[in-house]
């Protein structure tokens, strides 16, 4: 009983943050996002008859008690829907930095959801497969699509789920992922979602939330750059306030962070069709259209005179059994 799945992580468009069910992991918003092709989580997974603890390797190197926990009671679920009892040996491999605001726990959870179903002879459809995903991470139900996706927040476990708005190939926006800090964040989504609620801002930023995923799938549907990036760029900061004004407050930008970010709009001032979007970490995504990948690469690595790593990544497929 072993299957190996790919799964991609995805940049938030508009975000959620603070969970209104925490151990469901139901958000108390929807969101929208992108799927990141050319960022890949390859996971095998393995169940062992006889052998009733479980393993996670990431990267070659056997994961401490806390991811494994969180990754056992993942397969636990499950494991009960296929009368299954057997532990597992998960391996993952990824392409890109773990736990520094890139979705990284996106797609393990939603590699790791299709891969076990395909291994325990689940034969489940997205919806579902996306449903069982976001108890493993919230971000995750959106990367078992690919292309632009929508998370529904709903108010039960049958209602949380994501659906495709767009194909991949309906609108060729590049993520250039500026890495200002490639170490693990300090304060993971997980910790952070149970903060939203101590921001006072935080129920005004849910109110308008249905605003904001209207504005932003018209702007993909209509392939609308402008309203896009307006629509992108206002959303993650109001998430950031409610970071900042949490009890105790999370402040994830640093000063590279605010560079890039004046630097990126400065270049939209110019004309480039580029605008910036930040998740729970210093890292700025930049995203934009092809015409503008040479201007906001420069800009961008010439910056402070610094030059920063940044990936690349593209519309991307659906999480698949390979
Ligand atoms: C800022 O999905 O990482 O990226 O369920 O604890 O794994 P967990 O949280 P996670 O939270 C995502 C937060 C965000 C915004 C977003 O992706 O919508």
């Amino acid at each position: 009983m072993r299957s190996e799945a790919i799964a991609h992580p995805n940049i938030a468009l508009i975000k959620y943050w603070g969970n209104r069910d925490n151990d469901l992991r139901i958000p108390a918003n929807g969101s929208i996002s992108l799927t990141l092709g050319g960022l890949e989580n390859r996971m095998s997974v393995r169940f062992e008859e006889g052998s009733n603890a479980d393993a996670l390797i990431i990267n070659g190197e056997a994961s401490g008690p806390d991811m494994l926990g969180r990754a056992s009671r993942h397969l636990d679920f499950m494991r009960r829907e296929a009368g299954v009892e057997a532990g597992a040996r998960m391996e993952s491999v990824t392409n890109f930095p773990l736990g520094a605001g890139i979705a990284s726990s996106a797609a393990a959870y939603a590699a790791l959801t299709v891969a076990a179903a395909s291994a325990l002879g689940l034969e489940l459809d997205q919806q579902t497969l996306s449903r069982i995903a976001r108890r493993g991470s919230g971000s995750a139900t959106r990367s078992i699509y690919g292309g632009f996706v929508e998370m529904m927040a709903g108010d039960t476990d049958q209602s949380s789920y994501a659906q495709q708005i767009a194909p991949a190939d309906h609108w060729q926006i590049l993520d250039l992922i500026v890495l200002l800090d490639e170490n693990v964040k300090h304060t993971g989504s997980t910790a952070g979602h149970a903060l939203a609620a101590s921001s006072p801002l935080q129920e005004a930023r849910v109110a308008d939330a249905p605003r904001r995923l209207q504005a932003c799938r018209k702007a993909i549907l209509d392939r609308d750059f402008e309203s896009l990036a307006h629509i992108v760029e206002r959303d993650c900061d109001m998430m950031h306030a409610i970071m900042m004004t949490s009890e105790p407050p999370l402040h994830f930008w640093s000063g590279d962070t605010l560079q890039i970010m004046a630097a990126v709009r400065d270049l939209r001032a110019q004309g480039a069709a580029v605008c910036y979007t930040i998740d729970a970490g210093p890292n700025v995504h930049c995203l934009c259209l092809p015409e503008s990948e040479n201007d906001a690469l420069r800009a961008l690595t010439e910056n402070g005179k610094r030059t920063w790593k940044v990936l690349r990544a593209h519309p991307g497929p659906a999480a698949r059994v390979v």
